[in-house]
């Protein structure tokens, strides 16, 4: 265990990006409460998580990361919850047979409230507010009375986190999750999709291998395998007393876990070494993600390593690397090459939405082949260092939006008002994301030195 750790010595340490609330007992009198709760994931199931990731790190897996930049109370609703599911699972599976590895799925949901912010506030027609920072905070309408910080969100974040995480369960062991519907999903969206042509020769290889994989027994009735599925949840632990309330002692081990979520991740903007977010979870068991954007060193990155993963567990420590389109060849193979140097044992997974980031009139957008090319960088780095590329990490949704330009719906600049909901960060949506399952399953498959070519007329 982490030695000089509590779950509260993170208060000592300097803290940067949390609310400032106007009633501290208030604060105070939430956090006992939270405390008592039941916690929302066993340590158990963070402990099956830590070791697929291990299997990750070591180049026997791949990680899908995804869901919501900001969950938010107002788009609470059993549908969000099921569709955003259903295409992290219609993505697994293509990139299952891309990668021909198991793929470890964690969503971004049930937990992802709070959000860090680069300017405190926000100042619209002379007016300054505090800004928004999550539904977890305080509100997003631009008035003196919503921008304030109330710790009853926290009660309402723990709430909707139990019943999202209670659907997941549901979805993923309850039959949801049958692997021939799922691929029957992705029929039809390559049947909806305009390059129709390119993604139907790889669905046609998929549903070749289930047809033969039923031929010889192996059907969702007789294997559960076919059916379940294993769906893990994370999100950025920001708001440290939240985390601090929910992290129990494991009775089976005697190890503290942060029963918040399964992973936890610490932003780009709070990755300092003496901070309190780094000292609170180098002492939690949890599987953790490190955010690594242009201004991480090799230096700052192994200090980093050595204080959150000292004992160098593989499946510990997942480093997700968000430098941005054009900067990833740049900015990547030095950290790479640090790591192999000190033998640290990580997954490195690829974040290509933080750092592609645009402004389109009113709008925070971001561009489908900006996305791509990220993803594309970062896989040509790992070839050349020859390291795993372990995983993707996606703002995304399941509901049809309008809040990134480009893929094959050819969403426009001018089309980005339509739909556009989020609280915070552009998503792709449903057809986006699963246009890029296609995409990096493709490139997975060509690196093995396969290609799927259209079988002939
Ligand atoms: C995020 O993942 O929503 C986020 C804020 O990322 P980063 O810390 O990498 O900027
Ligand atoms: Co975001």
């Amino acid at each position: 265990m982490a030695t000089n750790w509590t779950p509260d010595s993170w208060r000592a340490k300097p803290i940067s990006q949390v609310p400032e609330y106007p009633d501290a007992a208030h604060v105070a009198a939430v956090e006992s409460q939270l405390a008592k709760y039941p916690p929302l994931v066993f340590a158990g199931e963070a402990r099956n998580l830590r070791a697929q990731l291990a299997k990750v790190a070591e180049g026997k897996g791949f990680l899908l990361q995804g869901g919501d930049c900001a969950e938010s109370f107002a788009e609470f609703s059993a549908n969000t919850i099921r569709d955003t599911f259903r295409v992290m699972l219609q993505m697994a599976v293509v990139l299952t047979y891309g990668a021909a590895l198991p793929v470890v799925k964690v969503g971004r949901m049930a937990g992802q409230f709070a959000k860090p912010r680069s300017a405190p506030s926000e100042t619209i027609d002379g007016m300054e507010l505090p800004s928004y920072r999550g539904d977890m905070v305080n509100g997003m309408d631009f008035t003196p009375a919503a921008r304030i910080p109330d710790p009853e969100r926290l009660m309402a974040v723990y709430n909707q986190s139990a019943s999202t995480l209670n659907l997941l369960r549901a979805f993923a062991q309850g039959g949801y999750a049958d692997l021939t519907k799922v691929h029957q999903w992705n029929l039809d969206f390559v049947e909806g999709s305009p390059p129709a042509e390119r993604y139907r020769a790889f669905a046609d290889r998929i549903a070749e291998t289930l047809e033969f994989m039923q031929a010889c027994g192996i059907t969702p009735e007789a294997v559960p395998q076919m059916r379940e599925t294993d769906f893990y949840t994370s999100h950025e632990a920001l708001l440290l007393n939240y985390e601090q309330a929910l992290t129990r002692v494991d009775s089976t081990t005697g190890r503290w876990y942060d029963c918040s979520a399964h992973m936890l991740w610490i932003g780009d903007r709070t990755r300092d070494p003496n901070g309190a977010h780094v000292d609170f979870l180098r002492g939690v068991s949890n599987p953790i993600g490190l955010k690594a954007g242009p201004s991480m060193t090799p230096d700052g990155l192994i200090e980093l390593c050595d204080l959150l993963n000292p004992l160098n567990e593989a499946g510990r420590l997942t480093i997700i690397v968000r430098m941005g389109a054009g900067k990833v060849e740049a900015g990547l193979p030095s950290l790479i090459r640090a790591v192999e140097r000190e033998g640290k044992k990580v997954v490195w997974s690829c974040d290509p939405m933080h750092g592609n980031t645009q402004k389109a009139g009113n709008f925070k957008t971001r561009d489908f082949k900006n996305i791509l090319s990220e993803v594309t960088e970062f896989f040509a780095v790992h070839r050349a260092e020859g390291t795993h590329a372990g995983g993707v990490h996606f703002e995304m949704t399941g509901a049809d939006v309008t809040e990134c330009i480009g893929g094959a719906q050819a969403i426009t600049e001018a089309g980005l008002g339509d739909r556009y909901h989020t609280h915070c960060d552009p998503r792709l949506n449903a057809n986006q994301a699963l246009e890029l399952a296609f995409l990096i399953a493709e490139a997975l498959k060509h690196e093995r030195g396969q290609t799927v070519v259209a079988p002939a007329a």
